[in-house]
């Protein structure tokens, strides 16, 4: 009885039960460029306060100029009212100049850096061919406390697509944090039991963000009645069991998992075609969607910590003084996420798309 999706467990919040917490952070998100930034900035700015925004765009962020101008269009494209901070991030190339990191770091531009295998996943073709080449990267960010981010799939094609992470925990990470013992990684969008393990036994300079979309779905959700490919995204989703581990480190309480929704939106035609991008578009709802998998999870005392202070803890950062609130909804007033949302001309399908969420985001407290 595999890959099969569990009922909610009988200590659930009663509807009508409010939560509040922290203000939450998103420690993964891809804000794009564009007509795109400024449709979609809104959603994340709405429920988060800072959010580590992904680098991979084209061309990709690599120097401090092009950080410092992303930023300012970041800024642009979110409501005047929001008090919302993008933290920016590097992305890694062979031939990275340490003293740029070490300056953008310095200069309070980039908050950490970001490895992408090259070729492993959207706009990826400029990363890191050898991580070997990067040693002089490393080392410098290890000595000025700088966090590396991973995206960790090996790209050999000869490895299966449901392996490629387990593989490259094998290959490459162990070595990594062995290598670099001080350096500060995270292990972006962790999708397997085999990462989750890792993760856990490593020291305290190790950890890693969950989205929503892998705590709800397994890779039948990709081919449920059909071909679904706003269900897929890379690090593709895998079996049931791999699905319940990150649920388990996600409500853990063990501060080393924390928040990260890597909402990644994508033109619905780029997605409904012969060859579709992955990602998934899960920013308007990421909240409720994080708050539902707490509540089923009869742990809705952790998801602060998950949400709120793992993440600030871990990169050496305050904690928000804002509170946001949280209501589950009653059964017939529960909030229905739309089939589609438009964007600057393009239509998005979001996570979640037509279903009902039991969670309802009321906003920042006071607000
Ligand atoms: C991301 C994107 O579209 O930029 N896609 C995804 O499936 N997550 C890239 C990434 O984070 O791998
Ligand atoms: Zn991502």
């Amino acid at each position: 009885m595999n890959d099969r999706a569990t009922s909610p467990k009988p200590d659930a919040a009663a509807p009508g039960t409010r939560i509040e917490l922290r203000r939450p952070d998103d420690w993964h998100v891809h804000l794009r460029d564009g007509e795109m930034l400024k449709a979609v900035a809104g959603y994340t700015a709405r429920q988060f306060a800072r959010a580590i925004v992904m680098p991979n765009l084209v061309p990709p962020v690599t120097t401090v100029a092009a950080a410092r101008a992303y930023r300012e269009r970041i800024m642009a494209a979110v409501p005047a009212d929001n008090s919302f901070t993008p933290l920016m991030t590097c992305y890694l190339t062979d031939d990275i100049a340490p003293a740029e990191l070490e300056r953008g770091h310095a200069e309070g531009v980039f908050t950490a850096a970001k490895l992408y295998p090259a070729h492993a996943t959207t706009n990826s073709v400029a990363g890191v061919t050898d991580i070997r080449k990067l040693a002089r990267a490393f080392e410098a960010m290890q000595r000025i406390g700088m966090p590396l981010l991973v995206h960790g799939e090996v790209t050999d094609h000869a490895v299966d697509v449901f392996d490629r992470e387990a593989a490259f925990i094998e290959r490459v990470l162990s070595r990594l944090v062995g290598d670099f013992s001080g350096l500060k990684i995270v292990f972006e969008h962790v999708t397997t039991a085999e990462a989750v393990d890792f993760i856990a036994a490593a020291g305290p300079n190790v950890a890693a963000t969950i989205t929503p979309h892998h705590l709800e779905i397994n890779r039948n959700a990709m081919f449920a009645g059909g071909i679904r490919p706003h269900m897929y995204c890379l690090p593709v989703a895998k079996r049931e069991r791999h699905r319940l581990a990150l649920r388990r480190a996600a409500t853990s309480g063990d501060g080393k998992f924390f928040l990260g929704t890597d909402s990644a939106p994508h033109a619905a035609r780029a997605k409904e075609t012969a060859c579709g991008c992955a990602g998934i578009f899960n920013a308007p709802f990421a909240l409720e969607s994080y708050a539902k998998v707490f509540d089923e999870e009869g742990a809705l005392d952790r998801l602060e910590a998950f949400a709120a202070l793992n993440g600030p803890r871990f990169y050496g950062l305050p904690v928000n003084a804002q509170r946001v609130r949280l209501v589950k909804a009653v059964a017939a007033e529960a909030p229905r996420v739309p089939d589609t949302l438009s964007a600057g001309g393009e239509r998005l399908v979001p996570f979640h798309a037509g279903a009902a969420l039991g969670w309802r985001y009321e906003g920042i407290v006071g607000a």
